[in-house]
């Protein structure tokens, strides 16, 4: 006997461009294939990877639901999948990558190692927003191994990445300096955790690095490299590194001599080609920390699923604040 699952509703689009090409519609519920759940979401989350990947790449081979993040619960298991996840509250990471089951719609399909289990307590908003900025941040931190004692500077406090990369290098034993922009800004970058906040923005930020870290930086994690890579310079301890996770088509000319000079490694880092162990550890850390109570979300500014486009194109508009999604 067939059965036919009933439709969900998602965003979707047929063709890459401007947030115009989103489209709000009944479409058909995915199955879970072998050793994937099916999750009922309850929220999802924008990165600015979703309206980059909407609006440019190659031809779509079908329609793309878009979204990475999500929370929700698990609702229908594949085969080779414990029958017992069955109703776990779960946090989503990758949903949308290289599948066309985002997380911007009542149901997704992932490989079960996607579907995070969520502690007791956790909000599921918060969850939702944890995987592409918490993913990253660990990844940027420890990519290298530990940073327990090495001083920090974290560019963009207050940003999704920058806030995540805060409280996970303070749980790593590290001394933080973080870079923001304004005193609201400072306020959330000090509340995550941060011993130093400096205004990027002044004459003398790269003075005020250097009066709170004499012996130099370790290891920077850089948001904006064209723009800082003077002050990375100037602040970073030989054998330092910089990690460099953003990049907004003003590609820097690399200082060769200057960073030879200091024996400075120029590292670049992209979430969704982290080694399978690296994003491992990534997942088991977000996990402890989450169910130590020791992480907090930065405020949200919330959408329907109907506008999802407005949600894109505030992310796209660097809004101060973690765009969210209530699904129906
Ligand atoms: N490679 C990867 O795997 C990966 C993963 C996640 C994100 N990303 C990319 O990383 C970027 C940030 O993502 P996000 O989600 O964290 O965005 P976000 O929440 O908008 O945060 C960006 C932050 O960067 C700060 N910033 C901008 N210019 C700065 C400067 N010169 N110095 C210090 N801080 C500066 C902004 O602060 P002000 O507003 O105060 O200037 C803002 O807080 C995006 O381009 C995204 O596509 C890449």
């Amino acid at each position: 006997m067939r059965t036919t699952l009933p439709s969900m509703r998602a965003a979707f689009y047929e063709q890459r461009g401007d947030s115009g090409v989103l489209q709000i519609d009944e479409i058909a519920t995915p199955g879970p294939g072998v050793g994937e759940v099916r999750v009922r979401l309850a929220v999802a989350a924008v990165n600015p990877t979703d309206w980059k990947m909407r609006s440019r790449g190659d031809d779509l081979p079908a329609p793309q639901i878009p979204g990475m993040d999500g929370a929700g619960v698990v609702e229908a298991v594949g085969p080779g999948v414990d029958i017992g996840r069955i109703g776990e509250r779960v946090w989503i990471y990758h949903a949308g990558y290289q599948r066309r089951w985002g997380t911007a719609a009542q149901f997704t399909v992932v490989p079960a190692r996607q579907a995070v289990h969520l502690p007791d307590g956790v909000e599921l908003d918060q969850a939702a927003a944890l995987g592409i900025p918490y993913i990253t941040a660990y990844g940027c931190l420890l990519c290298d191994g530990p940073i327990e004692g090495q001083t920090v500077l974290i560019h963009g406090g207050a940003g999704a990445v920058g806030h995540a990369a805060i409280q996970l290098a303070r749980r790593a034993g590290a001394h933080v300096i973080t870079t923001v922009s304004s005193s609201a800004k400072g306020e959330l970058a000090i509340a995550a955790g941060a011993h130093v906040v400096i205004d990027y923005t002044a004459p003398d930020a790269t003075e005020a690095v250097r009066r709170a870290a004499p012996a130099g930086v370790d290891r920077i994690i850089e948001v904006a490299l064209t723009r800082n890579m003077d002050m990375d310079l100037a602040v970073l301890a030989p054998h330092g590194v910089i990690v460099t996770y953003a990049a907004d088509n003003d590609d820097p000319t690399i200082p060769v001599r200057a960073l030879m000079t200091n024996n400075v490694t120029l590292r670049f880092a992209m979430v969704y080609g982290f080694a399978p162990a690296l994003i491992a550890a990534a997942v088991a850390e977000i996990t402890a920390a989450l169910a130590s109570g020791e992480l907090q979300p930065l405020p949200f500014i919330r959408f329907p699923l109907e506008e999802t486009a407005a949600a894109h194109d505030a992310v796209e508009g660097r809004v101060a604040a973690k765009v969210l999604i209530d699904i129906p």
